[in-house]
């Protein structure tokens, strides 16, 4: 099965704020972007995650919630751990967050779809961990600010090596 995981984070890896994104929705591109990916994949995020998207599913996407708790919201289900998870799972896998999923998750995927927004946010309180040497860069594109996107970015992807 294809795994895969996608982010957005700023330079010092932050990707979140009181629950929501730090860029909050001054980053469309973004968006756009995550949902061109996703569609029609199979999205496994954890609880909070779940909550800050509005505790709704995504559409046209199969949501795999990781909670202790079952949401009881139509459209999607719940695991209690990213192997039951991935047992439900019956389209290709993206984790979308946030960083508990993100720093259990990267242990099974083999891709990661990086946004890697050029500004340090404050007040950031939850991360993306650093990844290790086994990660290498495939492509990098570069996106500069414009009337729609506030900030610069890049649309990164790194693919895992066997080399450790
Ligand atoms: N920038 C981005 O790309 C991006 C993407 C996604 C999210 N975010 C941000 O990240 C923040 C949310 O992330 P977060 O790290 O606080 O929370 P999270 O990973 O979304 O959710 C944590 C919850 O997931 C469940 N969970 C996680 N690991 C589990 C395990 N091994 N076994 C059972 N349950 C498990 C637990 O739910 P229960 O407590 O219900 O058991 C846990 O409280 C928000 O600010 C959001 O906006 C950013």
């Amino acid at each position: 099965m294809n795994l895969a995981m996608i982010v957005a984070y700023d330079q010092q890896r932050a990707i979140g704020h009181n629950g929501e994104l730090p860029w909050a929705r001054s980053l469309p591109a973004d968006l756009a972007n995550f949902k061109k990916l996703t569609t029609n994949s199979s999205v496994i995020m954890g609880r909070k995650t779940f909550e800050s998207i509005g505790s709704r599913p995504l559409p046209n996407r199969e949501n795999i919630v990781i909670s202790s708790t079952p949401t009881g919201v139509k459209g999607t289900l719940t695991a209690l751990n990213i192997p039951s998870a991935l047992s439900l799972a019956r389209y290709p896998v993206y984790f979308i967050g946030g960083s508990m999923i993100y720093a259990e998750a990267l242990q099974y995927v083999e891709t990661i779809y990086a946004t890697e927004v050029n500004h340090s946010f404050d007040g950031a309180d939850v991360f993306f961990p650093e990844i290790g040497r086994e990660w290498q860069e495939v492509s990098r594109e570069h996106h500069p600010a414009d009337d729609s996107n506030a900030y610069d970015f890049d649309f990164v992807k790194y693919c895992k090596t066997t080399q450790k």
